[in-house]
């Protein structure tokens, strides 16, 4: 597998940028470089060791941190690419293990190497009996999503042979592993929830459709997936399977930079994206929802995410990137809209609510001129609950779909020749150097 491209694609641009030290009037010259498509960047790696300087860049606004070629994101223009592909295009035609294979491998399959792929993940759905034993040490009412992060983690204790970062093979396995296993975990957080017996995965179903079984079949009654649903959990799959260098996925980087084993930083991607700034919005979303209950509260609501004292936000709300409609957001409003047909939910209170929402709040001045739009979160929450899913498996459910962007930027990182560890610096800002004063002197 090869997913170096962009390393090598990135090419220096003819223009560099000047820095000029006011008070010395010392001058620098940074090399711009540029991607295939999209703003260009200033090379800082060596401002340290020429200025003395660090850059100053809290929650990474304006820094690259690596080079990729796996997802494009245009923010003003509202346009996400999976390896050149448009999501729309991916999320209509295409399904989950294709777009799987594409993250993971660069480009679309033949229907050869989709079908060799299809059986490798297929083959690889059951864990270790053991970690069925695993689950027991959890309380019941346990969070999925803190489940998730303990036993996605453990896997590492499991799959030893899979665990050598430096081979090739060893790295394919464990992604594959990842992406088969990741379902099966995510039912069994389900089921042990509500006390069920975990129902093993089934070699004659689709990914989604294994999915649904595994989360709704018992041992006394087989669960007949609706198409209609399962078509939606595809397109979620596909819409939440990658998005550049997030929260999650930056820690994904980060934690494997070390050279820790790729189940260790799936884990840490984990509880990352748990957080309601990130994945877990589409969980805050539906609560949210429900708390404002009625299209006459909405008013009231939208002044409390304006006011600048108090912490509530529209949550599904924004974007650190798209300046625009999220366009997975828009797919996700077209689906929303078929499962409800479907299920003869068209008059849901919570789809009324939530459209009256948007409506009032893409025409409200403050979301207006700070071009917060609705996110890929805001819809996927009602179509999880119309589906029967409850509200705390949201999260669990991107995490599922998330896995393989993690797993496939993780093998970019590992394969990238100017990779190193992960390691920023800081502005000081506490103490200077003082000296230790023994206890009794203390006053
Ligand atoms: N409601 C009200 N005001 C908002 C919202 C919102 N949802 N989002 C941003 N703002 C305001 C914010 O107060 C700030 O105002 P000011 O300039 O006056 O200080 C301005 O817009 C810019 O916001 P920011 O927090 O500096 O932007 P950010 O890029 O750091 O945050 C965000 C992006 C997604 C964390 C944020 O928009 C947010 O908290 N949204 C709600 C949570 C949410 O829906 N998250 C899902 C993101 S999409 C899926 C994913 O990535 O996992």
């Amino acid at each position: 597998m090869s997913t170096t491209k962009s390393v090598e694609l990135a090419t220096p641009a003819a223009e560099t940028f000047t820095l000029t030290e006011n008070s010395t009037g010392r001058t620098f010259e940074l090399p711009v470089i540029k991607g295939t498509t999209g703003p260009n960047v200033i090379d800082v790696r060596k401002l340290y060791a020429e200025t003395g300087c660090f850059t100053y860049d809290p929650g990474f606004t304006s820094t690259g941190s690596c080079a990729s070629g796996i997802t494009y994101i245009d923010g003003d223009a509202g346009i996400l690419l999976y390896r050149g592909y448009p999501i729309e295009e991916l999320a209509e035609q295409s399904d989950y293990m294709e777009v799987c294979y594409l993250l993971l491998y660069g480009d679309l399959p033949s229907v050869e190497e989709k079908e060799k792929f299809r059986r490798d993940i297929t083959y690889h759905t059951m864990v270790n009996e053991q970690i069925t034993y695993f689950f027991r040490g959890f309380r019941r009412d346990s969070h999925p999503m803190a489940v998730m992060c303990g036993v996605v983690g453990a896997l590492s204790a499991f799959y030893h042979d899979s665990t050598d970062i430096t081979d090739p093979h060893h790295r394919m396995v464990a992604s594959h592993r990842l992406i088969a296993k990741m379902p099966t975990i995510a039912a069994m957080t389900y089921k042990y929830s509500l006390g069920q017996p975990f129902m093993y995965p089934r070699n004659d179903l689709k990914y989604s459709e294994n999915l649904l079984h595994m989360m709704y079949a018992t041992p006394c009654e087989s669960y007949d997936v609706n198409p209609v649903l399962a078509r939606a959990l595809r397109r979620i799959l596909i819409l939440h399977a990658d998005h550049e260098q997030n929260a999650s996925t930056s820690t994904v980087r980060l934690a494997g930079s070390s050279g820790a084993n790729p189940f260790a930083c799936i884990a840490a991607g984990i509880a990352s994206l748990w957080g309601p700034a990130h994945g877990g919005a589409n969980e805050a979303v539906l609560n949210m929802l429900e708390e404002i209950g009625s299209k006459h509260h909405i008013p009231e609501y939208i002044k409390r995410a304006k006011d600048k004292d108090d912490p509530f936000r529209l949550m599904g709300f924004g974007h650190r990137v798209y300046k625009n409609y999220d366009p997975r957001a828009k797919v996700m409003q077209k689906t929303c809209h078929e499962v409800l047909d479907e299920l003869g939910m068209k008059d849901e209170a919570l789809l009324e609510l939530a459209m009256e929402l948007e409506r009032i709040a893409l025409e409200d001045e403050y979301f207006v001129e700070k071009k917060l739009y609705p996110n890929v979160d805001f819809y996927s929450g009602i179509i999880f609950r119309a589906m029967g899913i409850p509200t705390s498996m949201f999260t669990v459910l991107f995490a599922v779909a998330r896995t393989v962007g993690w797993v496939a930027q993780w093998n970019e990182m590992v394969e990238d020749p100017l990779q190193k560890i992960g390691r920023p610096r800081q502005l000081y800002t506490g103490e200077t150097q003082r000296r230790y004063t023994p206890i009794d002197q203390r006053g």
